[in-house]
């Protein structure tokens, strides 16, 4: 069984939500997406009519009101906005445009890790597991975290990933502009001041060009057994 927290972190595209949930699923352990949380927060300054340039204290506001994650079960993360479901909207390109620019926001991180660590604890209590996936996981979230993975791929390979995920979810997109929006959304991770995105430097890092999903779970499974 799994036990304590998993990090799981990386960029876009490189099969973390698949691997996280289903190691998740397969382990008897809970689940966390704090991308969603993020999108959510996204999502929330947007129906209140603000964007990029509205003033940081306005879109930190918004954007910290009305999210609610339905808790850590693998089987059906949901997440609502004053009480509607809007698991299926933040992953459209509002969202993705505008969600980098919220997250970099200390009040938005500040608010978030900690309803964060809050769902962690409740998880992790009575000796259960939990599976975390994110940017910063195993770097701020929970820098002791006992098994810290750190999943890449190359950008052309990350974008051929969001761009099956579109058209199973029924949204069009273009491969050029997922790409552009993945180097973007690499960049801008990657180079914001607070809790930037890299890997941390216990953490296992696996490429992912050439493992499939089931490959990396694999591997994932054996370190959770080897681990114990
Ligand atoms: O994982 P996903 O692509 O859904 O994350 C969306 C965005 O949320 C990321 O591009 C990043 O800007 C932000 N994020 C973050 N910290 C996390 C998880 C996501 O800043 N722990």
């Amino acid at each position: 069984a799994l036990r304590g927290v998993v990090a799981m972190d990386g960029p876009s595209g490189t099969g973390k939500s698949t691997v996280s949930r289903r190691l998740a699923s397969s382990c008897g352990a809970a689940y966390l997406d704090t991308g969603a949380m993020y999108r959510a927060a996204t999502l929330a300054v947007l129906r209140a009519g603000l964007d990029a340039d509205a003033p940081s204290d306005e879109v930190a506001s918004a954007a910290t009101h009305g999210v609610q994650e339905s808790g850590t079960d693998p089987s059906a993360p949901t997440i609502t906005l004053d009480g509607e479901d809007i698991s299926a909207e933040i992953r459209g390109p509002e969202v993705t445009a505008l969600v980098s620019a919220v997250s970099a926001l200390p009040e938005v991180r500040n608010t978030m890790v900690a309803r964060q660590h809050a769902l962690i604890e409740e998880a992790v209590r009575d000796g259960g597991g939990i599976v975390v996936e994110g940017r910063d996981i195993g770097t701020v979230v929970v820098p002791d975290a006992p098994l810290k993975v750190y999943l890449t791929a190359s950008p052309a390979v990350r974008a051929a990933r969001r761009g099956r995920q579109d058209a199973r979810a029924g949204r069009t997109s273009n491969l050029h502009v997922t790409l552009a929006d993945v180097e973007r959304r690499d960049r801008l991770d990657s180079s914001r001041r607070i809790s930037p995105l890299y890997a941390a430097a216990d953490a296992l890092v696996l490429d992912t060009d050439d493992l499939s999903a089931d490959a990396v779970l694999d591997r994932l499974r054996a370190l959770v057994a080897e681990r114990g």
